[in-house]
């Protein structure tokens, strides 16, 4: 979480500084905040609560000349979001300026031991502790400026990924990483830094990814890269993939439902390439390359968080059905602190949008630690998942900005699919033909998605009758479970509304007692397996006089006489359904959320991706 942008180079630091922070936005924005460093070594510091609007709103007309300079946009760990804690902090003699993403875990002994020497604090962050014992270790040393970073950093436990100014060396700054991301660019005669590439495309697509315990020595012309303990590393240079358009709204009123209308796409883009219908062959490399170990596996592990934990929900089933593998899906939170039983012969995948949710990223090194091959599912290029594991597949689901996952989650489900069939195949679980005909259901998904986007303004109308609810229920049974569990997820991040998602059957062992004619009843009641069963929940609903929306089959007639709404979505293989369903239920969520008010792209308390425990 949090944002951090920096320049070094012959523009105008400032605008560059504050545009990179509009991108980053999502990952954090509680306060904001700039460092600039001028021709006359001066700091010119600018922080606000609230959003980066705000901050510019408050810096005016105020000086802001200077060609260096870097900016935060918070998500607070430590200390209130108020202006004094927002970043940049200074140290005590104001020669030093940092920005920081993570968080200082011994940042309590460190501080008082430097407020046994002397030292004043201005904020309750741990961050200012940083600044100050870089600037204790430059004194009482006499080091240069990165001698001091690096001391520093040695004695750091935590995660961070900081850029550091120093008054009297305003020819450089330094960026350097420890489980938070870090991008650098790599201009003509300049230098960007920031947590991923939106704030950088624009302007070059030449980047170099910092690894873990790596800082980045950064002036107009050059840049060297070495570890904390000083060895000089060879900088990998790398082209982005990412283009301006993606990352900007292209006139819709906000990213989610921006992303929401682009699931026909990145569907498609997440299985384009992958699956050979004549053949009935899928390529995947990851997978291919693990084909003798995933023949004979007795059991697969998969990791996430939030809405990737839910596709990792999807993943059981399909795992289970096609490749008849045991499968155990786990909140890496959980798993990394349960002492869980993991051997050399598991196959754990970790699912995460943002690559770099810290408590999947642990799950996965405790996994890689007890001999197990680890997987990543993840959708940023480039990110610390996929750069951590043996193999991997990327969504290609292109950047998501809308802090509420939408179509991550369907390229996650899509990936997975593919995932499934591939091993079924290997593992000989699934007859040609049969897959042949999943294939060909797959390539009908973005089609049929489109059409369910269709049903947009009939879903505004129902938004429009429940939007004042203060909770509300989502079913499923089996496929449409985790449908439930994310469609709730949904509601309650942006509208703020209480909502849980259930097994359909599990109601009436307790949620059914919450049921009264005030409760919107959201049941994923297509004609699957499960169909009759499904229909005796939503009697049960009823006979409590719930009010019923149901997501049904296109041509069900029967349903009418049961839901007080209906939203049809195309026929569809079992299987598939998790990539139709979802789609009204997204839409729910965000019109309830426009309509309440709510700031859809950046709801309260949350950030994009969760780089602290
Ligand atoms: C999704 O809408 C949420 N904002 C959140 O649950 C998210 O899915 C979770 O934090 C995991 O993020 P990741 O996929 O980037 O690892
Ligand atoms: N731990 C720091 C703070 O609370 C940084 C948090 C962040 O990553 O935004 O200010």
């Amino acid at each position: 979480m949090c944002g951090i942008v920096a320049y070094i180079g012959h523009r105008e630091a400032y605008p560059i500084v504050v545009k990179g922070l509009k991108r980053l936005e999502y990952r954090g924005y509680d306060s904001a905040g700039v460092a600039l460093l001028n021709e006359k070594k001066e700091f010119l510091v600018y922080k606000k609560t609230g959003k980066v609007s705000d901050l510019e709103a408050s810096v005016g007309t105020q000086d802001t000349h200077a060609h260096t300079g870097m900016g935060h946009t918070r998500w607070a760990t430590h200390g209130a979001p108020n202006d004094l804690n927002a970043h940049p902090h200074l140290s005590q003699n104001g020669e030093f300026a940092i920005i920081h993403n993570g968080i200082i875990e011994n940042y309590a002994s460190l501080k008082k031991a430097l407020i046994d020497r002397g030292h004043i604090f201005k904020s309750e962050t741990d961050t200012e502790v940083l600044i100050h014992l870089i600037e204790e270790i430059a004194k009482n040393n006499e080091v240069t400026f990165e001698e001091a970073v690096r001391m520093s950093l040695t004695q750091v436990v935590g995660a961070y990924a900081i850029v550091i100014l120093s008054k009297t060396n305003p020819n450089y700054l330094i960026g350097a990483r420890k489980g938070s991301p870090m991008v650098i660019g790599v201009g003509e005669g300049e230098h960007f830094i920031a947590s991923d590439a939106t704030p950088i495309v624009e302007y070059t697509r030449n980047v170099i990814y910092l690894n873990d315990g790596e800082l980045a020595i950064v002036d107009n012309q050059k840049l060297t890269v070495k570890t904390i303990d000083n060895t000089i590393k060879t900088p990998y240079i790398q082209e982005l993939e990412i283009n301006l358009e993606s990352i900007e709204k292209g006139g819709f009123d906000h990213f989610m439902m921006k992303e929401i209308f682009e699931q026909p796409r990145s569907i498609l883009d997440s299985y384009r390439g992958r699956i050979h219908v004549n053949e009935a062959t899928i390529t995947m490399a990851g997978i291919d390359a693990f084909e003798d170990k995933l023949k004979n596996i007795k059991r697969i592990i998969i990791v996430g968080c939030g809405t990737s934990w839910h596709a990792g929900l999807v993943g059981e089933y399909l795992f289970e059905d096609f490749a008849r593998i045991p499968v155990e899906v786990e909140y890496a939170s959980e798993f990394r602190y349960r002492n869980p039983i993991i051997n050399e012969d598991d196959f754990v995948i970790a699912i995460s949008q943002s690559g770099e949710t810290a408590d999947t990223l642990a799950a996965l090194e405790l996994a890689k630690s007890k001999g197990a091959t680890i997987f990543g599912i993840c959708n940023v290029v480039g990110s610390s998942i996929p750069r951590m594991t043996d193999a991997g597949a990327y969504t290609h689901a292109g950047p998501e900005i809308g802090v509420a996952s939408t179509k991550a989650f369907t390229a996650q489900v899509t990936a997975l699919t593919l995932m499934a069939l591939s091993i079924a195949q290997k593992r000989g679980t699934i007859s040609t033909v049969r897959l042949r005909e999943l294939l060909t259901e797959l390539e009908t998904i973005p089609a049929k998605v489109e059409k369910t986007l269709e049903s947009n303004d009939y879903i505004k109308t129902i938004a429009a009758q429940i939007k004042d609810t203060r909770n509300a229920l989502y079913l499923g049974r089996g496929y449409g479970f985790p449908i439930a569990l994310e469609g709730a997820l949904k509601l309650k991040e942006i509208s703020y509304i209480h909502a849980e998602g259930y097994p359909a059957a599990e109601m009436k062992h307790g949620p059914i007692a919450l049921i009264d004619e005030e409760m919107p009843v959201v049941v994923i009641a297509t004609q699957h397996s499960n169909y009759e069963k499904v229909i005796s929940n939503i009697q049960e609903v009823r006979a409590r006089k719930g009010k019923v929306i149901a997501i049904a089959t296109k041509g069900d007639e029967h349903i009418k006489e049961q839901a007080d709404h209906v939203i049809y979505i195309p026929e569809c293989e079992e299987a598939m359904l998790p990539l139709l369903a979802t789609i009204p239920l997204q839409l729910l969520s965000y019109h309830i959320a426009v309509m309440r008010e709510c700031n859809v792209d950046q709801p309260r308390n949350l950030a994009k991706s969760v780089t602290v425990e």
